[in-house]
């Protein structure tokens, strides 16, 4: 797995290779769209679902020229948004249950595939579920742009996409479950993903039955996720890896169990990546309520987290490994040389750095750390504070300055 790391670094000598110019007008489609004559449903139809909006829906349009650009509930790398979602459904009522494709551009759900006496429990080898989440990645839409680091990027945007779930579950009060070790390899077939297209991770939410079910009885259509492709091996390398690893077992992480109803959904909808920060401080309150249990909850979950205090009143300027503080001083330059010289590095707050251990679970950490920025992304919000991922750094000068050989995962800058 550490290959996967090492060869998608950058570092001070590679970077200057890294001249690639992008021609926007060749980006990849970044919506799938099943064909018109599969049966479709508006989520506001149903009361019942209609949280399933808040996993991707459209809070912002941009207009650059001619292009207009539609963001999300989620963040993503370049903004690319390389993952599909898949919803399994059993037992709502005027709802055949089924296997459905989320559509965030038009809030319906799209018929795939009528269940009988078969379901994807059977590659989860457990009994029956109400919901089953599934994420994929369509990978050309992220390595169209970043080539073999778009590997980082698939993982951290899972990440974030697995917080959106996540948060829209805690908000409707719905107890759920992770799952990253099912049978990955197989369902990736019967979906007729043809390694365009691949499953990272999902989260169950049970209904109190024990039935049983038989595996899918079909393969499902091949519909293609962008309008062409270009087939990149170390990605299907990568998948392939990914079939075949199994995870830690992750318990639900309770992070946002302070926030009500009403808090959350204005996070989801109001969340976006702040461009630049005014530079005006944050107190300590707002540090701790903004990592309010993500040092402690990181640590259990092999994650270390550093972070550099640029502007957070009343705690002393520096480098911190934890809570810990390693070096004193004001960094405010070298947080931007880390973050590939992004202002944003040094006009933060604080910038978190997410690291993990080079004999961990590397892809499970990238996966784990989306998900935690994703959280204090959307804590962030709650107090019209801002906040961004940073996916481009230097893997090298992290290491160096952090005095530490952890593989460098993902940046995190929050400020106002
Ligand atoms: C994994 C990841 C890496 C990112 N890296 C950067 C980065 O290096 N620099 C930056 O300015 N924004 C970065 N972003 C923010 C994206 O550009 C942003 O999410 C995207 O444009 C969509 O905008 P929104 O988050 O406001 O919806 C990153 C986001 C993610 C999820």
């Amino acid at each position: 797995m550490q290959q996967f790391q090492q060869k998608t670094d950058i570092t001070i000598k590679n970077s200057f290779l890294q001249t690639q110019f992008i021609d926007w007008r060749t980006q990849p489609k970044s919506f799938k769209t099943y064909p018109k004559f599969f049966r479709r449903y508006h989520l506001d139809e149903f009361e019942e679902l209609k949280f399933i909006k808040d996993f991707g829906k459209i809070t912002d349009k941009k207009v650059y020229g001619n292009e207009e650009v539609v963001l999300r509930v989620t963040p993503s790398a370049g903004g690319l948004y390389p993952c599909e979602i898949y919803i399994q459904i059993r037992g709502i009522k005027n709802l055949l249950s089924g296997v459905y494709h989320y559509e965030p551009l038009n809030d319906s759900l799209t018929l795939i595939h009528e269940l009988s006496n078969d379901g994807l429990e059977y590659y989860f080898e457990t009994d029956s579920k109400k919901f089953i989440f599934l994420i994929s990645n369509v990978y050309f839409r992220t390595s169209w742009k970043y080539e073999n680091r778009a590997i980082r990027y698939l993982l951290l945007d899972t990440g974030h996409q697995l917080g959106a779930i996540c948060s829209a579950l805690k908000k409707e009060a719905i107890p759920f479950d992770f799952s990253f070790n099912f049978n990955k390899k197989r369902l990736n077939e019967a979906f007729g993903f043809e390694e365009q297209e691949f499953f990272q991770g999902a989260i169950l939410v049970d209904n109190g039955k024990d039935t049983k079910y038989q595996n899918l009885r079909e393969r499902l259509v091949t519909v293609s996720s962008t309008d062409y492709f270009i087939k990149n091996p170390f990605l299907e390398e990568f998948s392939k890896l990914l079939e075949n690893l199994i995870f830690d077992e992750i318990k639900p992480l309770h992070l946002l169990d302070d926030m009500d109803k009403k808090c959350i959904q204005r996070s989801i909808d109001k969340r976006r990546s702040i461009r630049a920060f005014e530079k005006k401080p944050i107190t300590k309150e707002e540090f701790d309520f903004l990592t309010k249990d993500i040092f402690e909850r990181s640590k259990s979950l092999g994650i270390e987290v550093f972070f550099i205090n640029n502007n957070v009143k009343n705690l002393e300027l520096g480098v911190y490994k934890n809570v810990n503080l390693i070096s004193k001083g004001d960094f405010k330059g070298l947080s931007t040389r880390l973050a590939f010289n992004q202002k944003l590095g040094e006009s933060s707050c604080f910038t978190l750095i997410f690291t993990s251990k080079k004999e961990s679970n590397l892809f499970q950490d990238y996966i784990i750390s989306g998900f935690l920025a994703h959280i204090i992304n959307l804590r962030a919000t709650s107090l019209d504070i801002g906040c961004s991922g940073i996916g481009a750094f230097f893997d090298d000068e992290c290491q160096r300055n952090l005095k530490t050989t952890n593989n460098i995962l993902y940046l995190q800058a929050v400020g106002r």
